[in-house]
């Protein structure tokens, strides 16, 4: 059964559809928003011959005119020449300020496009069509958008909030395994910051949900959302508590800056990002063995990575001491409890960090 969701942020409140099939509800969502003008639709080469066609008949049956912008896929896309061959193509096609952007693909796609919409003409209007499991419960709710630099991943970009988000499970029928799994990270990350339920829910029915039982994984990507949507609207802008959504990210990042983006996808370096932060806490004594055996066993039973016995601990230490959440020379850590319940701790020293990574390649 579609369901509705409301990111709580006052007059820039905005829903979240989720369901089997509501796309087709973009007619209605682009005709409840006040802009008049031609529509700009972002994709990639790899969602846009899925499903272009399709956005464009119901951006056409709103009585729109439409403009759509494809780029080669991948992380390697992000980048500023990029956003401004968008803005290029869309002054071309003669988008102004009345305009609005729909975003239609993954991580990528939604982080470009809303970046686009957040500047182009000083900010238009944008509504995210997310087509993977990471963006559907992560990126494309809470308004971080943005590109990378070559000193560092999402370090240009703006918070600006979509005005409905379009969440429809049939759009992940051509989703890769992999991709699916991948994704399934970051839904374990929501069970392991937030609700022991949802995690539970996920260790229960790991081999249904690959098996793509798609009414078993309409729960947690709702449920996700909720989350997502109830910190995002106590923190919008990350001054604290939005914080714990980076669980397993801090060591993530860094995976993924020292592989260069190619070894391991997102999902996959966030599983790694908690293994470690799970032996971090438990070297704490913040959780038990039983936590850190039980979220590994989670991420295996999706097929994710939780050792990685060739990781270069100095590396990666190195590359954490560059990510942009370094600030004043701390690092950050998001840290489990229990399942269910994390918190912030400022408070870790280099060797503790050692420790963790050198536990991420497993038993001797
Ligand atoms: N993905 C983390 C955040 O949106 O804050």
């Amino acid at each position: 059964m579609p369901t509705t969701l409301t990111v709580p942020l006052g007059d820039r409140a905005y829903p979240i559809h989720i369901g089997e099939g509501v796309l087709d509800l973009l007619p209605e969502v682009l005709r409840q928003i006040p802009a008049k003008g031609t529509v700009g639709v972002v994709t990639d080469s790899q969602v846009g011959p899925l499903y272009a066609a399709r956005v464009l008949e119901l951006v056409h049956q709103a009585g729109k005119k439409c403009v759509m912008f494809s780029f080669p896929a991948g992380e390697e896309s992000k980048r500023l020449d990029q956003m401004e061959a968008i803005c290029g193509a869309f002054l071309e096609g003669g988008l102004d300020r009345a305009s609005l952007i729909i975003a239609l693909g993954g991580g990528v796609v939604g982080d470009m496009a809303g970046f686009a919409a957040g500047v182009f003409m000083r900010g238009i209007p944008f509504i995210q069509i997310p087509t993977t499991i990471v963006s559907q419960v992560d990126s494309s709710v809470g308004g971080k958008t943005g590109v990378n630099h070559a000193l560092g991943k999402n370090t240009i970009g703006v918070f600006h909030q979509p005005k409905a988000v379009l969440i429809d499970l049939v759009l992940l029928r051509t989703l890769p395994d992999r991709e699916l799994r991948a994704g399934i990270a970051e839904i374990i990350k929501h069970g392991v910051i937030a609700d022991a339920d949802l995690f539970a829910h996920m260790e229960t029915n790991a081999a249904a949900i690959q098996d793509r039982n798609w009414s078993l994984l309409e729960y947690p990507i709702q449920r996700s959302c909720e989350i997502k949507a109830a910190v995002v609207a106590e923190d919008e802008t990350e001054q604290g508590l939005r914080a714990i959504l980076n669980y397993g990210h801090t060591f993530g990042h860094a995976i993924e800056a020292v592989t260069h983006y190619t070894k391991y996808l997102h999902g996959e370096a966030v599983a790694l990002g908690m293994g470690a932060a799970g032996y971090l806490a438990c070297d704490l004594g913040m959780v038990d063995e039983a936590f850190v055996r039980r979220q590994n066993a989670c991420c295996t039973a999706y097929g994710l990575p939780v050792s990685w016995r060739e990781v270069p601990v100095e590396e990666t230490i190195l590359a954490m001491k560059k990510d942009k959440k370094v600030r004043a020379g701390t690092l950050k850590f998001v840290l489990p409890e229990a399942v269910g319940r994390v918190i912030l701790r400022t408070d870790i020293t280099e060797e503790q960090v050692r420790g963790a990574l050198e536990a991420l390649r497993g038993p001797a």
